[in-house]
């Protein structure tokens, strides 16, 4: 029989935490990448484009994806900065996107002054809410971009049948999703192009850097081209630079470890969904906790163990949970992904027409995008949780957590959970 816990019980209070080993970690660099830099650097000077890292990356990318073009580029923004252009979104036009994100998702479209459109989340995965989509596509509805948070599916299947009723581009932000699939694909290879970050908390890391995949060789010609300056660097390209173009090619330095780490990618995968996949079962049936919804055959790839906390049933939001479950010694947290409609930039473009000239007049008055335009995702710092792991953390501490989270719903529901 499990204890019957009361409110004494809990660490927060000052009772004895549940979990009183330290939370494990670890390195995140490993011999192997020691072992190539050294390679890397004892050869010829690093060669700024296309040197023979990038292209081995390029391969092994391809490779483990199962896509034919891959193009690695300096960030996670920058993938999906080049993979806008590559969909064909200029001035004027208008790009769905989740509002709980990174920046990054919203830079490009800022860049190439197109306009970001929000649609809100599912109040039970704080994921984009597919079968609302459809409400926001307009004639000037270029590209939608949903994003994969946490390592969690949105529900690809579903809204590719949407993009392909609408003829609409599809770019999936796959920076928190690596190798997390439905069914047997993975994330990033249901879109038109799928982009992908692996900056230093990401799945897997290379200091800096990014990439996207696809199918499409004309998509693959116009993101290389787009990235390395439109210089005529591969057979077919134009012979001067044809549009303006950016320089953000991943360097040797930062393919290098990329290359190591996609090595060990799958495995450090499996040992974060042991943990990931654990944590949720074992809080399934807890009252007012709920593991993320999920799409049928969803794997998710887990960057967070995320829960939504009901606080009309507990009478305490993610917040304050996440304290008492950091108290009992498992790192949480809520306020996970910012709510990108509140900040600040979106309250001023209206001020800035030089910035903005290029939006269509008498769109972008004060207001054009209200505070509240996504309820659900604008209140999901007090709904969503996560426990912090990694793949140095075991399936016993996932049991651990679950077992904090039952003691602490417990505690605050006056009976056995
Ligand atoms: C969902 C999401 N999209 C895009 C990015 C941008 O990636 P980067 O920081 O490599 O530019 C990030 C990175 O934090 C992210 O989490």
């Amino acid at each position: 029989m499990a204890p019957i816990y009361c409110m004494d019980d809990l660490a927060v209070n000052g009772g004895k935490p549940l979990h009183r080993r330290p939370w494990r970690t670890g390195a995140f660099h490993i011999r192997a990448e020691i072992q190539a830099l050294e390679k890397l650097l004892s050869g010829p000077a690093l060669p700024m484009a296309r040197g023979p890292a990038v292209m081995a990356l390029r391969e092994q990318l391809q490779q483990q994806y199962g896509m034919r073009y891959a193009v690695p580029v300096s960030s996670g923004s920058a993938a999906l900065h080049v993979a806008l252009f590559a969909a064909g979104v200029g001035a004027g036009d208008e790009v769905i996107v989740s509002p709980l994100t990174d920046y990054g998702s919203i830079i490009g479209i800022f860049q190439l002054n197109a306009i970001p459109v929000f649609v809100d989340v599912l109040p039970d995965s704080l994921l984009m809410d597919v079968s609302r989509v459809e409400e926001k596509i307009t004639a000037r509805t270029r590209a939608i971009m949903p994003v994969h948070n946490g390592g969690y599916a949105v529900d690809m299947p579903a809204l590719m049948r949407l993009a392909r009723r609408h003829d609409i581009t599809v770019i999936e932000d796959c920076a928190q999703a690596h190798l997390a699939r439905i069914g047997k694909r993975f994330l990033g290879t249901y879109g038109h192009i799928g982009a992908w970050s692996t900056n230093e908390s990401k799945h897997m890391k290379s200091g800096e850097g990014g990439f996207c995949l696809t199918r499409s060789k004309k998509m693959a010609e116009a993101m290389d081209l787009f990235a390395d300056k439109c210089y005529p660097r591969f057979p077919g390209a134009p012979p001067t630079p044809a549009f303006p173009a950016l320089n953000v090619r991943l360097n040797e330095v930062n393919a290098t470890l990329a290359a190591v780490q996609l090595q060990r990618l799958p495995r450090w995968i499996e040992q974060r969904r042991m943990f990931g996949d654990t944590f949720a079962a074992d809080i399934a049936g807890v009252p007012g906790i709920a593991p993320m919804a999920q799409p049928r055959q969803a794997a998710p790839s887990y960057w967070w163990a995320s829960f939504t906390v009901d606080s009309a049933t507990l009478g305490v939001d993610a917040v304050r949970f996440c304290k008492m479950l950091s108290a009992e010694g498992i790192p949480a947290g809520a306020n996970l992904q910012g709510y990108v409609p509140g900040w600040e930039v979106f309250r001023r473009l209206h001020e800035n027409p030089a910035a903005f000239a290029s939006y269509r007049p008498g769109r972008l008055e004060a207001g054009f995008y209200p505070e509240d335009c996504c309820p659900l995702a604008q209140s999901s710092g007090t709904r969503l949780g996560g426990v912090r792991m990694t793949q140095h953390n075991t399936v016993g501490e996932a049991r651990s957590a679950a077992r904090a989270v039952r003691k602490i719903v417990s505690a605050l529901s006056g009976r056995q959970v």
